[in-house]
Order: structure tokens, then C-alpha cells, then sequence
């Protein structure tokens, strides 16, 4: 009997700890920001943005309101499209302190009214308009001047609804939305995406040296290089990845890394990822956790009654 009462003390104090102690340590060390489930309304940057800015802020978010509420034109959109394709090219070429992301899923990875926000203002959309005198100036600035009507911004997105929104996969969710900033070197990525096998020292080299040349220009830009992700989902809770992907100024506020504008199955795809490269036992461990669980008790109750055997008489 006396070591069932041991027992119940110490799952009693266990139970303490990681159901109360634990969760409370976690929730001082780490202020809880709510998430959005992924939709942009532009409510959180009203609230946060300065006194001067409210206004510019309510008028901007409630036109992407009016426009998201335009029925677009998909055959419009593709002519449209082609002022996109004049930067959006897969030339990976700079432009500005970053190479623009390929397209190819943005109708599926980003938000609807995220992208129409995008379009009629970038620096507006990815909250970092107080990093630009003028929003034009940002690298995909200059857009405003070449899609400029409502109802422009409305066909082409209603395009990339239909024909930029199939399914990506994991990786590619990463290499579009998130590698023209964020290395991932535990599967061979680097802000110019895959690094291809070298079969001499020299090419390999002379790579090296390309990827050097792209982290100073995005580091010029971000005024500092965006760490490596590979083990980012280890770091860092659920909440903050969650939340801090969706509205990086919730988090940091002041941070240079723009919102990117995720949908919920983009984000989930970009966590499917990161999850991949920087935990792949974890399937694993989940699959094994019960069977080894179920071992100790089945073990713990054979010890125990090997025990009351060998010491029967003694007392
Ligand atoms: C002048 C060049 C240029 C043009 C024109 C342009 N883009 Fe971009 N675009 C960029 C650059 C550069 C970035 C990366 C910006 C960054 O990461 O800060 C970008 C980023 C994006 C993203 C990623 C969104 C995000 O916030 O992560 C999407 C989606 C996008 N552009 C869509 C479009 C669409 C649709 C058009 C046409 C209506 C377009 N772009 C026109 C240069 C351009
Ligand atoms: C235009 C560049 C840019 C893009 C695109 C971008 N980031 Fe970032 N990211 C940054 C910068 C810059 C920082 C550093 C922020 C800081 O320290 O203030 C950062 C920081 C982070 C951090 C925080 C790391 C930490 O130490 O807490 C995470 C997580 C992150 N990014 C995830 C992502 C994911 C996921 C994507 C794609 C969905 C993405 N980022 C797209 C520029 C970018």
C-alpha cells in the first residue's frame, strides 16, 4: 500500500506542475497575442496605428472592403496580370532588396482581401507604410501607377482566384511566400532558392558567392538578414509562430519583417514545412508515445506484483 500512496504524490505533483506551474511560467515569459484566423481587415493595424496614420489606416482597409465586394472579371484579370509578370518573371533578379516570389499559387497561399490590399498599396498591406515617406518607393511600390482602377484590382485578383490558386505543396507555399528573405539550410535553400548539386569546388564557389551578394541586399533592405528557419519550429510556441506569421507587429512591434498575407491553408502548408524539415521525428514520436506509455504501466504493474511476491512474509 505504501507505494501506491508514494505513487499518488508524485502523479499528484507532476499533474501540478505541467497543468498548472508550467502553463503559468509560459503565459509571463510570453505575452498571448489573439490571432485572426488569417483574415485581413486591417482592425489590427487601426488600432495600433499612431494618431496621424488612424485615419489613412480606416480609409485604406474599408476601399480594399468596397473593392473585395466587386464581382471580378477572370478573362479582364489576365490581361491585367501581364503588368505583375513584368516583375513576377522567375528570373530571380533582384529588384528593390528582394526577388519577386513566384505567383504560381498566390490565389491559394495568400488571402483575398490580403492581395487586393496588396495590389492597391503594398507597404499599406504588409504593415510597413511607416518604414516609406512615399508607399511608392517600396519595391513593388510602383504598381499603383500601372493597376490603378478598383475595378483592375478586382479582375486581377479574381484571376488568381481561379487560375494562380492550385494546390501547392508544403515547399512551395515556403519558396513563395517566405525564401526571397528566410534561408532554410537544412534542406539546401537559400534566398535564391535551391542550391544545385556542383560537380567542381569552384562552382560551388562562385554560388556561395551569389547567395553572399542577395543576403546583403536583403539585409540593406530588412536592415538586417532573416535568420535561417530550419529550427524555428522547435523555438518558438504554436501562438508566437501563428500569430507573429499573420501580423509580425503583434509580436515585434517595430519589426522590418512585412505581413506576408497567408490564408489559413497557406500558413498551414508553410507550418507543414517548417515542421518537416526542422522536426521530421515528429509523426514518429507520435505514433510511438502511446505504445511506450502503455509499456511503462504494463512494466510498473508487473514490477509491483514481482515485488509483493518476493517480499510476501517479510513485514
Ligand atoms: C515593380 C515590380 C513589381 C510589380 C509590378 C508587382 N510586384 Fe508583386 N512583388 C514585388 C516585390 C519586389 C515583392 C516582394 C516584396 C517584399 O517582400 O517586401 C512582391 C511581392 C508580391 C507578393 C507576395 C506578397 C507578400 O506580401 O508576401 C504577391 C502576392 C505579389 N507581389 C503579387 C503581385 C501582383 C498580383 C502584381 C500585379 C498586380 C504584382 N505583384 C506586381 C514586385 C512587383
Ligand atoms: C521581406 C522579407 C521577409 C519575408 C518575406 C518573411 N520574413 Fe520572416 N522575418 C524577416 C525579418 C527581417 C525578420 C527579423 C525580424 C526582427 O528581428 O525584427 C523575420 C523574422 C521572422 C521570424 C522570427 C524569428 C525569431 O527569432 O523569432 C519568423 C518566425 C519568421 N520571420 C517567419 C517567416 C515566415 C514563415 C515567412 C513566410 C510565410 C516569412 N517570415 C517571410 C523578413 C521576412
Amino acid at each position: 500500500m505504501r507505494e501506491l500512496k508514494i505513487l499518488a504524490v508524485v502523479v499528484f505533483f507532476s499533474l501540478l506542475v505541467y497543468v498548472l506551474v508550467e502553463p503559468f511560467a509560459h503565459s509571463q515569459m510570453h505575452k498571448h497575442v489573439e490571432g485572426h484566423n488569417f483574415v485581413y481587415t486591417g482592425e489590427a493595424d487601426i488600432v495600433q496605428a499612431s494618431k496621424e496614420k488612424k485615419e489613412t489606416k480606416k480609409k485604406f482597409w474599408s476601399d480594399v472592403k468596397k473593392i473585395a465586394s466587386i464581382k471580378g472579371d477572370v478573362k479582364a484579370g489576365e490581361a491585367v496580370f501581364a503588368n505583375c509578370v513584368a516583375c513576377h518573371n522567375g528570373a530571380n533578379v533582384n529588384m528593390g532588396g528582394v526577388i519577386p516570389p513566384k505567383l504560381d499559387h498566390a490565389g491559394s497561399i495568400y488571402d483575398k482581401n490580403y492581395l487586393i490590399a496588396l495590389i492597391k498599396d503594398p507597404a499599406m498591406a504588409s504593415n510597413v507604410d511607416h518604414k516609406y515617406e512615399d508607399t511608392s518607393t517600396h519595391p513593388m511600390g510602383s504598381v499603383k501607377f500601372t493597376v490603378n482602377s478598383d475595378k483592375d484590382i478586382a479582375d486581377v485578383v479574381a484571376y488568381m482566384l481561379v487560375h494562380k490558386a492550385g494546390e501547392a505543396t508544403p515547399k512551395e507555399a515556403y519558396e513563395e511566400a517566405c525564401v526571397r528573405c528566410h534561408a532554410m539550410r537544412y534542406d539546401k535553400l537559400t534566398q535564391l532558392g535551391e542550391t544545385p548539386g556542383f560537380k567542381y569546388e569552384k562552382d560551388a564557389l562562385a554560388h556561395k558567392i551569389k547567395v553572399l551578394e542577395e543576403q546583403e541586399k536583403v539585409k540593406t533592405y530588412m536592415g538586417k538578414l532573416p535568420p535561417d528557419l530550419s529550427m524555428i519550429i522547435r523555438a518558438r510556441s504554436e501562438n508566437f509562430l501563428e500569430t507573429f506569421i499573420e501580423n509580425p507587429q503583434s509580436q515585434l512591434p517595430g519589426t522590418s519583417m512585412p505581413r506576408v498575407g497567408l490564408s489559413k491553408e497557406g500558413y498551414e502548408k508553410v507550418k507543414a514545412y517548417l515542421t518537416a524539415i526542422g522536426d521530421p521525428s515528429k509523426p514518429e514520436r507520435e505514433r510511438l508515445g502511446p505504445w511506450v506509455i502503455g509499456f511503462f504501466i504494463i512494466f510498473s504493474i508487473l514490477a509491483y506484483l514481482w515485488k509483493k511476491e518476493k517480499w510476501r512474509g517479510h513485514y
